[in-house]
């Protein structure tokens, strides 16, 4: 293939030079900010949508047309048309859930067959990454991290440490590989229980082991009926020819494996970086980055939360918010919104514009405050430092509340004046502009500026 190729104003540019860049839409805080409504509200813009990161831990909701939808591992732009949808290298996938996942979506009449491609090269979630999992979190006592228990850390671990098997291997003596991991897990889970025990927790039970086999054995045969593709070519090609393309994040930006709070977060990079390592995307091919925030901040699991409230105020929170894990159902932990996290995230992707949602959640709160600057040890700080663990003391600022019920706006004019204060102030105290508000959870609650 010739590298240099004519562009339509007659110019020889380098082919690479002259493709399309993929846009990435990702989370800001700790997850749960409205991804899955926001991919699915840009997704006309775009020809492909791709997942590159993280796996069944996500619960990815939309609403339309009275429907509500929780995607795990499939993108979010499976609702809009016949755009394709990408789960990328960078995914991992339980085929168990999958199945059921992509089951309900048919049954609903969402036919996914000829839109929906799997890279070759994502991780396969075992049975016994689910129980390792578990044995793992039991093993750390008071310690746990909290994880929602899909077995995401065991399977990026055995990644990592080259162990791990892969979609592609599906099609190629897949019952040796399956064997030797799963002996090797029974051998890791028997010696965490042990810890377990010698801590007072109780064991991880392997007794359902060969009934959830069997399950997972059938679901890899459903899986089969999928296109398995090299997606990095896909991805490549799709921009070479000028297809547009939206990479979904999972997760948080406040989860990444290496800028989170360590060891309070999950196993793979949310960042934008992910995407480029999670679908084979070089840097050079990153257009617009969405960075997505709640108007305020919430976070499922343990780990530090400078912002955390524990009062009347948090729980209003919730209740108005229904702060409740989409996958585990568990009550999210919520707090006032921290724009000392937010700067960090927005600078470790490069944000381009950020999207608010959930603004109507705090309709009815007298005053808003926002956490601007830490005190650590004493001494004020904007810069987001290495643990916010202990001695952070979080710094606000007060603004009045617009006590305005928003989900009747539809347009910028509508919004009320204590209202678009709050925005503009985000903006200045972010230095980024905030280009799309999201006023209740249907696709159509949602406002351009
Ligand atoms: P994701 O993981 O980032 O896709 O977010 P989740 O789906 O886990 O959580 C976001 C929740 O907020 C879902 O229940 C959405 O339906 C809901 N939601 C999204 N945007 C808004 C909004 O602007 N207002 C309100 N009230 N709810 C919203
Ligand atoms: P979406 O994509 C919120 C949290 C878990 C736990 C930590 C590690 O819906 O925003 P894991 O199972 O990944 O090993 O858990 O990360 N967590 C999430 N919190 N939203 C998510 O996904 C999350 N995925 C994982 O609660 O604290
Ligand atoms: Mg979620």
């Amino acid at each position: 293939m010739k590298n240099e190729i004519i562009v339509p104003d007659g110019k020889e540019v380098n082919r690479a030079q002259a493709a399309k860049k993929a846009d990435i839409l990702l989370g800001l805080q700790w997850g749960d900010e409205g991804k899955g409504k926001m991919v699915d509200f840009l997704t006309p813009k775009y020809d492909v949508v791709a997942r590159f990161q993280g796996g069944p831990n996500a619960g990815h909701t939309l609403e339309f047309d009275g429907q509500k939808y929780v995607l795990r591992s499939i993108p979010s732009g499976i609702f809009q048309g016949d755009k394709l949808n990408l789960i990328g290298n960078g995914v991992v996938l339980d085929p168990i859930l999958f199945r059921k996942e992509a089951e309900e979506l048919a049954q609903a009449g969402h036919n996914l067959q000829e839109r929906l491609l799997i890279s070759k090269k994502a991780h396969l979630i075992l049975p016994t990454h689910r129980l390792l999992d578990q044995a793992n979190e039991a093993a750390k006592g008071k310690a746990k991290i909290g994880t929602t228990g899909k077995g995401i850390g065991p399977t990026y671990t055995d990644k990592v440490s080259r162990n791990g098997l892969r979609i592609g291997d599906i099609l190629d003596g897949f019952a040796e590989k399956y064997v030797q991991a799963r002996n090797r897990h029974i051998e890791m889970i028997n010696s965490l229980n042990a810890s377990a025990i010698a801590k007072g927790g109780s064991p991880v039970a392997l007794d359902g082991l060969e009934a959830l086999e069997k399950e997972w054995m059938q679901s890899i045969d459903f899986l089969r009926q999928f296109r398995f593709i090299d997606s990095e070519h896909f991805v490549n090609k799709c921009l070479t020819n000028n297809k547009s393309i939206l990479c979904e994040g999972a997760q948080g930006s406040l989860l990444d494996v290496d800028f989170g709070s360590y060891p309070f977060v999950t196993s793979s990079n949310t960042i934008c970086a992910g995407a480029c390592t999670g679908l084979g995307l070089a840097p050079s091919r990153i257009g617009e980055v969405y960075g997505i925030f709640k108007a305020y901040c919430t976070r499922v699991g343990s780990g530090p939360f400078p912002t955390e409230l524990f009062d009347e105020m948090g729980k209003k929170m919730r209740d108005i918010g229904h702060e409740y894990g989409a996958v585990t159902g568990r009550e999210r932990r919520c707090g006032w919104i921290d724009l000392v996290a937010l700067r960090y995230t927005i600078m470790l992707n490069g944000v381009t514009q950020l999207i608010m949602m959930k603004s109507d959640v705090l309709d009815t709160f007298p005053t808003i405050k926002a956490c601007t600057a830490y005190r650590v040890n004493g001494e004020l700080t904007r810069d987001f430092p290495f643990s916010i663990d202990k001695g952070v003391e979080p710094v606000y600022e007060e603004l009045p509340g617009w006590q305005t019920d928003l989900t009747h706006c539809s347009k910028q004019d509508e919004l009320p004046e204590a209202f678009i204060n709050y925005v503009n102030f985000l903006e200045r105290e972010l230095a980024t502009p905030i280009k799309i508000i999201s006023v209740g959870p249907d696709r159509e609650a949602t406002i351009w500026r």
